[in-house]
């Protein structure tokens, strides 16, 4: 009897990358994934605990799943991911409509603790594992474009910033084998796809050896980014997430020296303050993150920065949180991802520090920052007009069907007319624009040449829905 499981991802990209991960050992145990929780025997909720807030958004989300099981009696119910390693039996116990908790290392392990819940009883598995990095493991692309692809290149983070809860849920830091790594970016190009983004949590971090022949073969995050980019030179490649205290300029040299490494860089900064940078256990202060961010200027006069910021964290005070915006100010981030702190148990903020910036404080400063922010993507934006820019078409604009939308190598929204002297631009198209006029949020651009036609089409690998958690404080400019 076929088993049909729906998969619905909270959070991280890393998070979708692991529910890939997820349907692909599923499919291998009999499972067929479905697009809607109605249709499915087995509802996974792969969550997020990053913030109080997603964390409640799932919680909703599992209360609803009461009313899906008074219909379908035979529906299983999973959570999966950061929520399953930090509340565990708590999820189990306080949470009747729960049968499985599993941890974001233990998903080899789903095949038979699925066998468990079949039989009437609840499973669990939260281990985490030093090992643990998925690597032969096909990931089953889900609700793909079919041109763009996450490729998890590590697991777990070592940092411990104090604000922090993924080292608690996602374990220590590990890295996998290089050479999976670029087998699964070939496997993609024969695929069709035109881009990859290689995740990890502090990817500077990315750290192989192996003994070969008596030699041993390092490989550093700027070594693994050479590979891939020599072993697939049709392919675009980006990165997700740089640590500004371990971003090296090797890495920078590197994606100088690569035409396929597109010209971005996302590096959180989270404060502009120095004090509260030390209270938060960055590991940098102020002076090196700006260094840093000059020296991606020397490498690429032309690369896109993006980052992440956090207001009213332990102690800010607002000079602090000046010297957050005055930051803005000299960088010009292209973007940025802008959060209020939001205190996570047993982090070393919730242990040492009090969380005493009052709500509506914390809530004025993210305002201020998120102003300033907008402004900030409007000015870099217009510097792309009269440009000519590379853009890999992604898909039929959400405004227009007459309209595709594809991204720059920076990282840009950019908007195209479906249509080229009678050519339709499918996606996968690589095609060179001229950039005729900017919004805050996407660029116009007339189509001078089609660079590369898209690759062969395939359909794509399932038809599974993941669907992205609505109501967390995540704003994006
Ligand atoms: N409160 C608010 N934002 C947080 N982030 C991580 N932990 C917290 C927290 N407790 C933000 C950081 C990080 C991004 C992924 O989420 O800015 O870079
Ligand atoms: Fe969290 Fe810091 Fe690790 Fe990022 S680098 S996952 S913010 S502990």
């Amino acid at each position: 009897m076929s088993k049909r499981v729906y998969i619905e991802s909270y959070g991280c990209q890393m998070n979708f990358s692991d529910s890939e991960i997820v349907a692909s050992i599923l499919v291998k145990d009999g499972y067929t994934p479905v697009k809607s929780a109605e249709e499915a025997d087995l509802v996974l909720l792969n969550t997020c605990s990053i913030r109080e807030k997603a964390e409640y958004t799932v919680l909703q989300r599992i209360n609803e799943m009461n009313n899906l099981k008074a219909r379908n009696k035979g529906l299983k119910v999973g959570v999966l991911g950061c929520m399953a390693e930090r509340m565990r039996e708590d999820l189990l116990e306080k949470k009747k409509v729960v049968d499985l908790v599993v941890g974001p290392d233990a998903y080899r392990t789903l095949p038979d603790l699925l066998s468990k819940v079949g039989t009437g009883q609840k499973a669990v598995n939260v281990l985490l594992s030093r090992e643990e990095t998925y690597g032969e493991i096909e990931p089953m692309r889900l609700d793909s474009n079919g041109v763009t692809a996450f490729v998890t290149i590590m697991r777990g983070c070592d940092n411990m910033c104090a604000f922090c809860v993924v080292p608690f849920t996602r374990g220590r830091e590990r890295s996998r084998d290089p050479n999976t790594i670029v087998e699964e970016c070939k496997q993609l190009v024969a695929s069709g796809y035109g881009e990859v983004t290689l995740l990890g949590q502090n990817v500077d971090s990315y750290k192989w050896s192996a003994k070969d022949d008596g030699a041993t073969q390092r490989v550093d995050f700027a070594d693994l980014l050479a590979m891939v980019a020599e072993a697939c030179p049709l392919l675009r490649i980006r990165y997700s997430t740089s640590h500004p205290k371990d971003m090296t300029d090797k890495v920078l040299e590197v994606m100088a020296r690569y035409p396929n490494i597109c010209k971005y860089i996302h590096l959180p900064v989270q404060s502009g303050s120095s004090e509260v940078l030390m209270r938060m256990n960055r590991g940098y202060d102020r002076a090196w993150y700006l260094e840093r961010i000059a020296s991606i200027r020397k490498h690429m006069p032309d690369c896109a920065i993006s980052t992440d910021l956090i207001s009213g964290f332990c102690g800010e005070t607002e000079e602090d949180h000046e010297q957050t915006l005055s930051l803005m100010e000299e960088v010009g981030y292209d973007m940025a991802y802008m959060f209020k702190y939001s205190e996570r148990p047993k982090t070393l903020a919730a242990r040492k520090y009090a969380d005493d910036v009052p709500e509506d404080v914390k809530s004025r400063r993210l305002q201020e920052i998120i102003d300033l922010q907008k402004r900030k993507s409007a000015e870099r934006m217009a510097t792309h007009v009269g440009a000519v820019l590379e853009v890999l078409v992604e898909g039929v604009s959400k405004r227009s069907a007459e309209h595709m939308y594809g991204r720059s190598t920076q990282n840009a929204v950019v908007i195209v007319p479906r249509h080229v002297d009678g050519q339709e631009l499918l996606p996968g198209t690589l095609v060179r624009t001229r950039i005729m006029s900017a919004t805050a949020g996407s660029l116009l651009g007339r189509v001078l040449e089609i660079v590369m036609l898209s690759l062969p089409k395939h359909e794509p690998t399932s038809k599974v829905t993941l669907r992205q958690a609505q109501g967390d404080n995540t704003v994006v400019a």
